[in-house]
């Protein structure tokens, strides 16, 4: 392992020599300051592993000392010394942003658990971070196939909505790429880092469905055996994606709305509020303003919803999708399957066109994987697709078809 540098700010020297030949006994490597002002020149030039400081300087503070850290490189730790009895200023450190204090006499053993702690914290951190965006680029935007015009339109209005708080309304028939797009505005917006968290409305119960979303206390309900964050907890900071909206009770739609309207939400069996910051993003295959008619879905909760509203259209609207798409899902599936599959025929091109996919881009998907087990050699063949596809180009004009159904 290498050499890990520590910062030492104090201001006795008799302590902070005891500290430092303690620290390089173990094997760090220290430099030492007398004053806030001359730390904090040395933070803004050089990168410490951890920076020890007392709270108390001859000139100026340790405080000073943390919001440079905080400001030059924040993932270093920032362990605070302070003197016996002053808690308020330990206090007042923890929120400045210090990894943790000890108060005097500081026990050499305890400096150094803690300094281990504070740096496999920043490794850690550091991790989390690669790994995200590691996953991100897996999924992200750039996975959006947008040939066509219409769906360039709803890449826009990702981009726009996704720097902005605002509640949005995914509407699509089933199979159309909503949670994709749920997706990408969570992860272009400034909240990436926070989780992404997926709910389908329609799966659920009523009851459960309440105490999955606000969460619970203990003997709120049988089986209810202890406390439960909901998933607006969990989303704080992040995205809330319900799908299939549509599905929820009136009930429970009552308790969305004051959710979205106030910010608060009460756990099941609690009555206090509890804040929440996540951000909302629905979606449904349903029409909505229908339900809204019937007196299925309350009105104040759907135009609460629909501030943002972003409508992506069937693939068989946007027929300049379907090649790009299936292409791409080749690509993807030979990868994965080692398979010699890597273009399709014109005839096979001609009957993907020309097919109207009632089960819209999550059946394309399907389509081109079962063909790609089919194909023998690198062209993927008319014949190689399901039988209701092959046989498209000679089906009647798209404009003759029957709507699709949009339920999964
Ligand atoms: N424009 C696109 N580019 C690339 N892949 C897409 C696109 N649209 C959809 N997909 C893929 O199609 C599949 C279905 O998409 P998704 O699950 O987002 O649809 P959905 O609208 O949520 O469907 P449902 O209503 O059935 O839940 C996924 O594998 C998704 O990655
Ligand atoms: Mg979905």
């Amino acid at each position: 392992m290498d050499e890990k540098r520590i910062l030492l700010v104090e201001d006795d020297s008799s302590q902070s020599a005891m500290l430092a030949l303690e620290l390089k006994r173990r094997g760090y490597r220290v430099d030492a300051e007398k004053s806030a002002p001359a730390a904090v020149a040395r933070v803004e030039k050089e990168i410490f592993d951890a920076v020890i400081t007392d709270l108390r300087l001859g000139a100026g503070d340790g405080l000073q000392v943390i919001a440079a850290v905080k400001a030059s490189q924040p993932e270093t730790g920032v362990l605070v010394i302070t003197g016996h009895g002053s808690i308020d200023t330990a206090v007042a450190a923890m929120k400045a942003g210090a990894f943790d204090y000890l108060t005097k006499p500081v026990e050499p053993e305890e400096l150094v658990l803690s300094l281990r702690k504070s740096i496999e914290h920043r490794d850690l951190v550091g991790e989390v971070r690669r790994l995200r965006a590691e996953v991100r680029e897996g999924r992200g935007f750039s996975k959006i196939v947008s040939t066509s015009g219409a769906m360039r339109k709803v890449l826009d209005l990702i981009t726009k909505v996704a720097g902005t708080d605002a509640t949005v309304l995914i509407t699509g028939e089933s199979g159309t790429g909503k949670e994709l797009v749920a997706r990408a505005i969570h992860e272009n917006s400034a909240r990436r880092d926070g989780s992404f968290v997926a709910l389908n409305c329609g799966a659920l119960p009523e009851g459960l469905l309440e105490s999955e979303l606000f969460g619970h206390v203990k003997g709120s309900f049988t089986g209810a055996d202890r406390n439960k964050r909901g998933l607006f907890e969990e989303a704080s900071g992040g995205t809330l994606f319900l799908d299939e909206i549509s599905e929820t009770t009136p009930g429970l739609q009552v308790k969305l709305l004051r959710a979205l309207q106030e910010g608060e939400i009460r756990r099941v069996g609690d009555n206090h509020p509890v804040k929440v910051s996540a951000r909302v993003v629905a979606a449904t295959n349903r029409d909505l303003k229908k339900h809204v008619a019937d007196g299925k879905f309350r009105d104040d909760l759907y135009y609460r919803l629909k501030v943002f509203p972003i409508e992506i259209p069937p693939l068989r609207e946007r027929v300049e999708d379907v090649m790009p798409l299936a292409e791409a899902f080749l690509k993807k599936a030979r990868v994965r399957a080692g398979s010699p599959a890597a273009k399709f025929s014109p005839a096979a091109a001609k009957a993907l066109e020309a097919y109207s996919w009632p089960g819209n881009v999550r059946e394309l998907e399907h389509a081109v994987e079962r063909a790609m087990i089919m194909a023998t050699g690198p062209l993927v063949g008319a014949d190689d697709l399901p039988p209701e596809i092959a046989a498209a180009p000679a089906a009647k004009p798209k404009a003759a078809r029957k709507p699709a159904k949009a339920r999964r």
